[in-house]
């Protein structure tokens, strides 16, 4: 099979591209606007690229056609907070992406409980395993589709790692239990059946 992105819908691309990088991590992006008003969201476009300086990346789509309230909020405040979702936090994370209004605080209205951050205005999780807190570094865009997709790059300056999922001082995967998202869709995995393979 063979698919050329530019030929086919934007929907059918959005489906088949959701299920070619699997597993995806979730970035689910707590944020505050310039009302003080608090926002989260998931997203699976988003990776940890370097580690000088500490980069992270996410890929946020438009809906009808307008940016989604973490970008407007990214936008105007300049930080956020990435917090990593366990098998705990996924229900709530999902729930999260429902469609609310701006002022719609989904911390809040899925029983999450917002904690003050060390070095960002954004609030991060504390249900959640693992936050980054980070500065916004750059904003990018191309094209000009209605539906096209804002880059947003992030500096990670501060990080908060329950002791509990620690293993002599590794982050342990068997006890972070984080999820994976996998094709477009309800499809997820965890992270817990885990192997070793040395390097020769
Ligand atoms: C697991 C999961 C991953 C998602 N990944 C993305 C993504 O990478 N990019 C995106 O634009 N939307 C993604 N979404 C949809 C957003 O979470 C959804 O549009 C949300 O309502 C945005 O909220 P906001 O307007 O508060 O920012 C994802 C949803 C789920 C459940």
């Amino acid at each position: 099979m063979k698919v050329e992105p530019a030929a086919i819908p934007p929907k059918e691309i959005h489906d088949f591209f959701s299920s070619l990088v699997t597993p995806r991590p979730i970035a689910f992006i707590s944020t505050v606007n310039a009302k003080g008003q608090y926002n989260a969201a998931p997203f699976s476009s988003f990776i940890r690229l370097t580690l000088n300086p500490a980069i992270v990346i996410v890929g946020i789509g438009r809906r009808k056609g307008q940016k989604k309230d973490t970008v407007n909020n990214i936008e105007a405040v300049g930080d956020f907070v990435i917090n990593m979702v366990d098998e705990n936090l996924a229900e709530a994370m999902n729930k999260c992406a429902t469609e609310w209004p701006p002022e719609v605080d989904e911390i809040k209205e899925t029983g999450l409980t917002p904690m003050k951050s060390d070095k960002v205005k954004s609030p991060r999780i504390a249900e959640a395993p693992i936050s980054l807190e980070c500065k916004l570094m750059q904003i990018v865009e191309f094209g000009n589709s209605p539906g096209r997709s804002t880059i947003i790059l992030g500096e990670v300056v501060m990080l908060h790692v329950k002791d509990e999922i620690m293993t002599a001082g590794k982050i342990d995967p068997r006890k972070a239990k984080i999820v994976g998202r996998l094709g477009d869709g309800n499809i997820y995995c965890r992270t817990t059946d885990v192997f070793h393979l040395q390097r020769p």
